[in-house]
């Protein structure tokens, strides 16, 4: 039976022989973000996808992740780590929903969160990430906006540059909301010289007590940078993880144990070995006028 370390070795061989690029969202396991060539944010992920010159990239991730390197790439075979791994929130508003909203406000740009699925994608303006999308909307020329499917990162996004007239749904992420002040207080009275990093898809009550609030990436990027010893962790609880192996000598503390997301849990090391094989994850296609439209969205965000 092999072991954790000699099936990364065996990963890393088939990987290099196959010409596979593994790309691994923050929130993977620790065994799986050692193999991966790239690790990031939404925002990096979908530049990294662009950029890697193998034609076959296995998505470690959730579904609409390995859609926007679908998009991004069409030429490649892209496969989604494991077929059941969704993001609950990418599917909260239907298409004929979001066609009625756009209809009764003929005026918004329309900003999709790239936690959408491609079908979504193609009925909207301007695809942002957590990390870009305050930034886009501060350049944005409309100043109303219609901004689907999370009216956290909305609100969010609303406070840093308020002289716009915002419409929101009624979504968000089922992880990040189960996030309550009451835990901000808690750990805080556990911890009070931690600083509070926090993911802006957590609730306004919860992101107004952040020293920062920012992306995976970005949560990361401020520890790295920062001189502090104690952080508490407002994002999945893989964060934690991740930051206590590259900082041995810091203290990371989960704002909530119960910050877990069961979708992007469920691929394994054996799901990346099984993909590399043939015989595991699963193709990502989308036919054409899905790939044209999602792709303006995409492409209006990182241009
Ligand atoms: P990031 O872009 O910050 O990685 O967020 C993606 C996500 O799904 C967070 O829940
Ligand atoms: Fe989706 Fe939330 Fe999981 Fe991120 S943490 S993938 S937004 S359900």
């Amino acid at each position: 039976m092999l072991n954790t370390t000699d099936l990364q070795k065996e990963i890393l061989k088939l990987k290099k022989e196959k010409c596979v690029c593994i790309l691994a969202h923050a929130y993977m396991t620790h065994d799986i973000i050692e193999i991966a060539d790239y690790v990031g944010d939404s925002f990096g992920l979908s530049k990294q996808a662009k950029e890697a010159p193998e034609k076959t990239i296995i998505m470690c991730g959730v579904r609409f992740m390995a859609e926007t390197v679908k998009i991004l790439s069409p030429e490649k075979t892209i496969i989604l780590s494991h077929p059941e791994a969704g993001c609950p929130m990418a599917e909260q508003l239907e298409v004929d929903e979001l066609k009625r909203l756009k209809k009764d406000l003929p005026n918004a740009t329309v900003i999709a969160y790239v936690n959408t699925t491609a079908a979504l994608k193609c009925e909207c303006d301007m695809c942002v990430t957590s990390a870009s999308a305050v930034e886009l909307v501060k350049n944005l020329e409309n100043d109303e906006i219609l901004f689907i499917p999370d009216p956290n990162l909305g609100s969010f996004v609303k406070k840093a540059v308020p002289n716009k007239k915002y419409h929101f749904i009624n979504g968000g992420c089922p992880v990040h909301m189960g996030i309550s002040y009451e835990d901000v207080a808690y750990a805080k009275s556990k911890h009070p010289n931690a600083k509070l990093l926090i993911h802006p898809e957590c609730k306004k009550e919860v992101t107004a007590c952040a020293d920062y609030v920012g992306s995976t990436t970005g949560i990361m990027g401020f520890v790295k940078n920062s001189e502090e010893n104690e952080f508490i962790i407002g994002t999945e609880n893989s964060i934690v993880e991740h930051l206590k192996f590259e900082y041995p000598d810091k203290k990371f503390y989960p704002l909530s144990k119960k910050c877990v997301c069961s979708d992007m849990k469920l691929t394994t090391l054996v799901d990346v070995y099984n993909c590399l094989l043939g015989i595991g994850g699963e193709e990502i296609l989308l036919d054409a006028d899905t790939l044209k439209g999602a792709r303006k969205c995409i492409d209006n965000m990182l241009k």
